[in-house]
């Protein structure tokens, strides 16, 4: 899924190359890159596909040329992640029925591949009993309010657990509660399952995505393709798979893991992540300092940036946008990037 528009990564994260499309750990490879990187291990490349939006499709084929035209779908208008997923799910039915199928975010971080490689192999195993649903769960450090939530049946010991709750972005009060229980995990955002069984949790929770991507079969790998996704993209409601089926199914399992997982949500995430100097600071780009601590400054031009006082904050400058604002400020994004929009 590389189809979002990582707004709180702003304004480094711009409308005409989201987060997904950056080098944004300074590796040499952009988030895109990096999660193909890690499925080569898991699926050969034939069996990659990209969802995301056409406005990026040129982004998609300059980054992973290994990628044939077919195996890019593109959306022409964003549905949020159940219908992208719907979309993959039956045009992939008409190529192959009986695959197993690994939902990824195209912009998170993932430190320890070889345990990654482990937890999506049990799943893989895992999701071929019955109709099970299953999702990769992250031990809680913190009561966050942008992710899902899973709490899940201790009792089957397989590795893979039953999920008795699953409550997507709760607000703070509950995210406390569940922290404090103990007997929570987050949801990752990755999911596995027989593409069968999402087509049924489809039918059966969703049943008008179903019915419009049902008609699609007979389209898909034909010339009026384009003009059928354009058709159901419109008829289509903006809905996370969380919220349409994750929160729905009694089919859901989970498998806590850990490796190295972060989502990369907010700069302050990525400040945590990367290498500080002895105030603290992240500094990237040309900047000098002076009384400043656990700040992050990062300069994309060659300006020279020169910062004095500050405590706690993040400075970013990329094209024609300078922000400067507290390091953990990113319930405000939304307003930063919709008003700046009116300024042009
Ligand atoms: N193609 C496509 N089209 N991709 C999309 C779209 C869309 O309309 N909307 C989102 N995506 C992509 C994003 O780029 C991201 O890689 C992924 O789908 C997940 O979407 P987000 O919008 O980032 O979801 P979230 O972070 O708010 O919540 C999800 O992830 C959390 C973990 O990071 C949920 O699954 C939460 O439950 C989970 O905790
Ligand atoms: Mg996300």
């Amino acid at each position: 899924m590389a189809g979002g528009i990582g707004s709180r990564f702003w304004p480094y994260s711009r409308n005409n190359r989201p987060k997904q499309f950056l080098d944004i750990l300074g590796t040499g490879r952009t988030l895109l890159q990096m999660t193909f990187d890690r499925f080569q291990e898991i699926a050969s490349t034939d069996r990659v596909f990209v969802v995301t939006n056409q406005d990026y499709l040129d982004l998609v084929k300059e980054q992973l040329p290994e990628l044939d035209d077919k195996q890019i779908l593109t959306e022409p208008l964003r549905r949020n992640t159940a219908t992208c997923i719907a979309y993959a799910t039956y045009k992939i039915n008409k190529i192959d029925p009986d695959a197993t199928m690994v939902v990824a975010p195209a912009d998170h971080l993932i430190t320890q591949e070889k345990k990654f490689q482990i937890a999506i192999e049990k799943a893989i195993a895992g999701a071929q009993i019955d109709q099970r649903l299953i999702t990769l769960g992250i031990k809680p450090n913190r009561p966050e309010t942008g992710y899902g939530y899973i709490q899940y049946l201790e009792e089957d010991d397989q590795e893979i657990y039953k999920v008795k709750t699953f409550t997507e972005k709760p607000n703070l009060k509950l995210a406390k509660t569940f922290l404090e229980s103990g007997d929570f995990v987050w949801n990752s955002g990755m999911f596995v399952w027989k593409l069968k069984s999402l087509i049924a949790a489809f039918e059966k929770y969703m049943p008008d995505v179903a019915e419009v991507f049902i008609e699609g079969n007979e389209y898909f790998g034909k010339d009026d393709e384009r003009d059928f996704i354009d058709r159901a993209y419109s008829l289509l409601k903006n809905i996370s798979i969380d919220n349409g089926i994750m929160e729905q199914s009694d089919q859901v399992f989970v498998i806590p893991t850990e490796f190295g997982w972060s989502d990369l949500g907010s700069w302050h995430s990525l400040y945590e992540l990367k290498k500080k100097d002895k105030k603290n600071n992240v500094v990237e780009g040309n900047a000098i300092l002076y009384d400043t601590e656990n700040s992050f400054v990062k300069v994309n031009s060659d300006k020279l940036v020169v910062v004095q006082g500050l405590d706690n904050y993040l400075i970013n400058e990329s094209d024609n946008v300078i922000l400067i604002c507290k390091l953990d400020a990113e319930k405000k994004f939304r307003e930063f990037v919709a008003n700046a929009k009116k300024k042009g």
